[in-house]
Parts: C-alpha cells; sequence; structure tokens
C-alpha cells in the first residue's frame, strides 16, 4: 500500500533538473554578454573580480567600498549610465581607457549578466 511508484520519483527529479536548468540565462543577449565578457576580463577584472564581487586588495589600496556590479545598487542603473561609469569615471574609478563602441554595449551586457 502507499509509496511513491519508482516512475514517478524519476518524473519528480526531472522536474527538478528541467527547473535548475531554467535558472541558465536567456539565449538572447548570450552573444553580447558573451563577447561582453572578454572585455570584463581584460578591462575591469582586475578591479572588479571575474564575478564582479569586487578585488579586496584594490578596495582596500583605494580605500573605497567596491560595490557588487550584480547587485541591485549597480544593476538598478540606466545602460547610460554604466556607459557613463567605463567612458567618464565614477566616483574613485577613472575613466576606462580603450572601451568604445561594440565594446562599451558588449561590456554592459556582461555588467547585467552578473545579476544576481
Ligand atoms: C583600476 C580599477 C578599476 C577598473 C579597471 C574598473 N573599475 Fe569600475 N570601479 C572601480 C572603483 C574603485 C569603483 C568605485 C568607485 C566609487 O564608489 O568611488 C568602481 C565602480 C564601478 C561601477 C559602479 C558605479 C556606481 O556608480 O556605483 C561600475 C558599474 C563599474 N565600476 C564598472 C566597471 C567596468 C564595466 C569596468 C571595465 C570596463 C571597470 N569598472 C573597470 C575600479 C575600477
Amino acid at each position: 500500500m502507499g509509496g511513491m511508484k519508482p516512475s514517478a520519483r524519476h518524473i519528480t527529479m526531472t522536474a527538478a533538473i528541467s527547473a535548475l536548468l531554467g535558472l541558465v540565462p536567456a539565449a538572447a543577449t548570450a552573444a553580447d554578454a558573451a563577447a561582453g565578457k572578454a572585455v570584463f576580463a581584460a578591462k575591469c577584472k582586475t578591479c572588479h573580480a571575474e564575478d564582479g564581487t569586487g578585488n579586496p586588495a584594490i578596495a582596500k589600496m583605494m580605500k573605497v567600498d567596491l560595490k557588487p556590479l550584480g547587485g541591485a545598487e549597480v544593476q538598478k542603473k540606466s545602460d547610460a549610465e554604466l556607459k557613463a561609469a567605463v567612458s567618464e569615471g565614477t566616483g574613485k574609478m577613472k575613466a576606462v581607457a580603450g572601451v568604445a563602441g561594440a565594446d562599451l554595449d558588449n561590456v554592459v551586457a556582461a555588467v547585467r549578466a552578473l545579476k544576481k
């Protein structure tokens, strides 16, 4: 009497795995974000770390709080504001040279992809 049949258990597992796969970011912006990730690695990672949480040594050296780029405070900014931070600088962050045009669009897509 009772108990889940093995087949039912299997279906439950499959559903759980599908739900997890659903967390993978949408493919629509994948190309830009992927290209931007390379720009990020070359131009931003030293200070912001690959996952955007910030390099503690840089934060200490520059005497500044590095806000996590994936966090709400940074993510609520518009694309234009994020671009301005890169091309004009913001607070203690100097303008980043050599990031313009498509690179700038793509790096913003990469920052969006860090969203938690
Ligand atoms: C030399 C280190 C350094 C590099 C390289 C750097 N940043 Fe920053 N960034 C900082 C610091 C420091 C801050 C915090 C500034 C402050 O709050 O005074 C910051 C802040 C930011 C912010 C938050 C802006 C805000 O107003 O809260 C964004 C977005 C950002 N950086 C994006 C980038 C991107 C994208 C790149 C690469 C194109 C980059 N940064 C490269 C040091 C750096």
